[in-house]
């Protein structure tokens, strides 16, 4: 029998590896052979089934699950998809076999061959030409093999990469996201001379001390006489540590045979990094032979920075920082966990755009280029290992079976990433409990990488303050505001507070973002989170025959839509019987990276520029960086005024160090109408930026001059108001007359957090409307009815009053205190076809809610019926906007109607009744109305994120009793 299989190693956890070279930050990608493209391939049943000769094909890097196999995506978020325990896993097991043949080139000869598996899920067997050469685990790091001594340069091999689905190695890679199996990066074949560089540390210290430490290995065993190493930094030549080198010397425990040099510098007026000024060097360490030529090099780029912890504060070059982050998993709708260069870059640059500057590697090492892009864009990483046992956290945590599983996965991540000046903690990975193997990579990395603080969530089970744990920052996930902030004052608190994840985005969500953050710059001791989640994680699907649509999908999407025909597949869509459903879809972006409003929240909860009061008609700005001026962007302002003029004018943004305020004249005369009055400062890029030419939008904070005087009461009479028998308003303009509605398309936090259930157990999503009086009084019409649910009755007066052009609408609803927390209170009519542009004066123009509507400037805003929907993976409540004064509805020639409100009130002009939204399980089931659906809310209750985390807070809650609105409607 062949001896990788003998070992049965998707059955061993103590088994991690077998003939794999050890981890190193020497990148080898320059010079190597690609081996990506089509690979010959067969999916057998288990990993015992014999190879056949029936082959298909499978691209390389890819995930066998996207590419036309029986064998299909599967969405668990804590469950395991099988029932055995660990260490076992199924018998039905699928296995890919890929195998190609490699011309190893002639001019390797006498070099050393190694063949770099990017990434493969979850166990790598390697054969060449028959022979066994190695076995991998760790699904997200690559692994290397010594071929040397089984090609031969100048003819070809047959490469043979087994990769088994199911293992030992399943159960600490339960994480929440789809199963796949594949290789999914890259494969390399690459050659160095027998002499070579194993490894290169790289410590670059805020103060410009670098120290950099080169491990040198000879292929033959013992190295030659006379090898040394040079490193030069941008062109500039390092110094040996003569130091280092005298006590080696001395030192009889340490041979010439281990290979070791280090060089030291001391950069004057370095560049620090940071990730607002993520500021590079080149670096290139060049291995000599004892004649002086070069056998090996490698280039890196460096960044010279601290990451302390100071009390319990995290300092980045001595200055505490704010983590504006987001946990990122590896995604693609086409190719899964498999992602280009480009693909990354777009994810890091929008996120740059809308004020991210943190990223946690949710929850494995991310691909390799992810943090060179870091670096370079500027990003702090929590580097986190792949490790989740969440199924079975509490058997596996200290299990001594899994203890070399566990040091292997986060040492190897900390081999590979500890030169990323962006990588400033590192993280033992998640959900897996908190055990005696933990504490075993800890050790392992405070010895090795002194220069990082350690995290992870688990630890914390005695409490957030316990010194002796693992984690040296707190991170809880999705902890209540109200409790970070009692920490933070308790007087107990010994590390930073940071969250894990906190925030959750599932659908339309992220209620009270603001409020977090409001709370974290105000309290010592709070320092930010990682939002959950980047993506929604929907792969695009043929609806036709139900399979991913693959590399084959290539922009069949846009704007967060699939095109007719596909839809994104959530959990249980490829026929899964034990999923998750929708929970994979909880990101800020859509599948196809397409912002979801809370980016714009979020962008102005990140502003790095505020504006904090107006007084003596001076404002007040502030710079709310940590490490830049404001000298790289530009400003104007623009002053919205409820008479429905926008007035701009230039500004200069003042000179000031970070914190630093500054009062600034307010540029504008204000009318003396009495209206309402708001200031804007629109601040854009003032040059290209990494990540953004010059002008992409920064940030719009804004602050309001006056507040609307109250409104004048000279209504001039008009025709009269005409209701039908059953009380309900005839207008020429409305298919369906204003009602109660007191529904909305349960949203996924409303659905999961139990909310939607009391709703429906309420009778709220079909009220029965009864008249109870009409009463015409010299053509104005008073109309009581009830909305009768299952546990009471909503009393709902209207008072239609005839106004010039129109008709006025005096609403008022008696709530029973037995409806104690509902989802809106509001009128919803519908309108006549053909009106599809609205335009208003509130808050905009993105979506916005109560408790999600600090990203929404009041403004004049405008937007086409069809684009103020938001197309959440499963429909719910979309596309409302908050604070809205009036509004407009019109058609291509301006005739339309005007609604007027007696208070900024929450709006949502859609093609769907909430019924529609509530019934369809994806977009594409979703037939769009002739005409719009019209929504004015006297109270629409907050989004919280109870479908993972906190609800909202109370004072976004819709309290029973008494709800008054009015509003005026007239014809355009
Ligand atoms: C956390 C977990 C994430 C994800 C999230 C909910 O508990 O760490 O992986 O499952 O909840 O979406
Ligand atoms: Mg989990």
């Amino acid at each position: 029998m062949n001896p990788l299989w003998a070992l049965r190693p998707w059955e061993a956890p103590e088994v991690t590896s077998w003939g794999r070279i050890p981890m190193n930050a020497v990148d080898r990608r320059t010079g190597a052979l690609k081996l990506d493209g089509d690979w010959r391939f067969q999916l057998l049943p288990t990993p015992d089934a014999a190879v056949t000769d029936v082959w298909s094909t499978s691209y390389v890097p890819g995930a066998w699950t996207l590419q036309d196999t029986d064998d299909l995506p599967q969405y668990t978020n804590t469950r395991m998809p099988f029932p055995e325990f660990p260490p076992s896993s199924p018998t039905a097991n699928p296995t890919g076999v890929y195998e190609r043949e490699v011309d190893v080139p002639a001019e390797w000869a006498g070099r050393r061959i190694v063949l770099q598996v990017g990434a493969a899920e979850s166990v790598l067997l390697v054969q060449v030409d028959g022979r066994p050469v190695g076995i991998s685990k760790d699904s997200h790091l690559a692994a290397e093999f010594d071929l040397t001594d089984v090609v031969r340069p100048g003819s070809s091999a047959t490469l043979r990469l087994t990769v088994v689905k199911w293992s030992d190695a399943s159960h600490i890679e339960d994480q929440d996201q789809w199963w796949h199996g594949g290789i999914t990066r890259s494969v390399l074949l690459y050659a160095t001379d027998p002499l070579y560089l194993a490894d290169v540390t790289v410590r670059a210290r805020a103060g410009g001390a670098l120290r950099v430490d080169c491990q040198v290995r000879d292929a033959h065993g013992a190295l030659p006489d006379g090898w040394y190493v040079t490193g030069d930094l941008d062109g500039e030549c390092l110094a040996q540590d003569a130091e280092f080198d005298r006590v080696n010397a001395e030192d009889e425990r340490v041979s010439d045979f281990l290979g070791e040099a280090r060089m030291r510098a001391v950069v004057p007026d370095v560049r620090t990094w940071t990730a607002e000024t993520p500021g590079l060097y080149g670096l290139t360490v060049r291995l000599h032979r004892a004649d002086g030529t070069v056998a090996d090099t490698s280039r890196h780029r460096i960044g010279f920075r601290d990451v302390e912890i100071v009390g319990r504060d995290l300092l980045v070059n001595g200055e505490r920082i704010y983590v504006r982050g987001v946990n990122r998993h590896d995604f693609h709708p086409l190719t899964g966990r498999t992602v280009s260069y480009d693909d990354m870059r777009a994810d890091l640059v929008l996120l740059k755009r809308f004020g991210f500057n943190a990223i946690r590697t949710a929850h494995y090492p991310n691909d390799p280029a992810l943090y060179d892009l870091a670096d370079e864009l500027g990003f702090y990483v929590v580097d986190e290992a792949d490790i989740e046992s969440h199924d079975h956290a509490h058997e596996i945590a200290d299990d001594p079976r899994y203890l070399n599983a566990f040091v292997d996965r986060v040492s190897r991540m900390v081999l590979r990433d500890k030169n990323h000046p962006s990588v400033i903690i590192w993280s033992l990975g998640n959900e897996s409990d908190y055990g005696a193997n933990h504490d075993a990579a800890a050790g392992w990395v405070r010895r090795h990488d002194p220069t990082r603080p350690i995290q992870y969530e688990g630890a914390a089970k005695t409490g957030w303050a316990d010194p002796d744990v693992a984690s040296d920052i707190a991170c809880p996930m999705y902890a209540p505001i109200e409790d970070c902030v009692a920490h933070a004052l308790s007087g107990e608190q010994t590390k930073p507070l940071i969250q894990c994840e906190y925030s959750h985005a599932m659908g339309n969500s992220n209620g009270t973002l603001a409020d977090h953050w409001a709370a974290i710059e105000s309290t010592p001791g709070l320092q930010g989170g990682f939002i959950w989640e980047f993506w929604d994680h929907g792969i695009l699907q043929r609806v036709t025959d139900g399979r991913p649509a693959g590399r084959s999908g290539a922009g069949l999407y846009d704007k967060g839509v699939a095109a007719p025909g596909h839809r994104w597949a959530y959990g249980g869509d490829f026929g899964e019987k034990i999923h998750d459903g929708a929970f994979v879809a909880d990101g800020i972006v859509f599948p196809d990276r397409t912002p979801k409003p809370v980016m714009y929240e979020h962008r102005e909860i990140a502003a790095p520029v505020r504006l904090t009061c107006f007084r003596h008609e001076g404002l007040v700005v502030e710079n709310h960086q940590c490490f830049r001026g404001l000298d790289w962007l530009s400003a104007r302002w623009e002053l919205a005024l409820s008479d429905g003029r926008t007035l701009t004018a230039p500004a200069a943004l003042p000179d000031l160090i970070p914190g630093e305020t500054a009062a600034v004249p307010l540029p504008f005369e204000l009318p003396d109408d009495g209206g309402e009055a708001w200031v804007t400062l629109r601040v854009t890029t003032k040059d290209d930026e990494p990540w953004g030419p010059r002008g992409t939008e920064v940030c719009a904070p804004q602050l309001r001059l006056r507040a609307a005087a109250a409104p004048r009461n000279a209504v001039v009479p008009g025709p009269p108001v005409v209701v039908d028998t059953e009380g309900l308003l005839v207008h020429p303009l409305l298919t369906a007359a204003p009602t109660l509605s007191l529904w909305r398309a349960p949203t996924d936090n409303d659905e999961l957090g139990g909310i939607a259930l009391r709703w429906r157990s309420w009778g709220l999503d079909a009220l029965v409307r009864k008249v109870v009086s009409v009463r015409q009084d010299h053509g104005r019409v008073a109309v009581h009815a009830e909305y009768a649910g299952t546990i009471g009755v909503v009393r709902h007066v209207q008072v239609f009053t005839p106004v010039e052009g129109g008709v006025r609408v005096e609403e008022s609803a008696e709530l029973p205190e037995d409806f104690e927390d509902v989802a809106r209170v509001g009128t919803v009519f519908e309108t006549v076809p053909g009106l599809d542009l609205l335009e208003w004066f509130g808050q905009g123009p993105w979506e916005s809610y109560p408790d999600r509507s600090s990203g929404a400037p009041v403004g004049h805003h405008s937007v086409s019926v069809d684009d103020l929907f938001t197309p959440y993976l499963r429909p719910q409540e979309s596309g409302g906007r908050h604070g809205v004064r009036h509004f407009t509805l019109s058609a291509p020639d301006a005739t339309g109607l005007a609604v007027r409100l007696d208070e900024p009130r929450q709006v949502s002009v859609t093609r769907y009744r909430a019924e529609d939204l509530t019934a369809a399980a994806h977009h594409d089931e979703l037939v769009p109305r002739p005409g719009c659906v019209v929504h004015i809310d006297a109270a629409h209750r907050g989004l919280g994120t109870a479908s993972c985390g906190p609800d909202t807070s109370a004072s976004y809650l819709i309290p029973p009793g008494v709800h008054r609105w009015n509003w005026t409607l007239r014809a355009l």
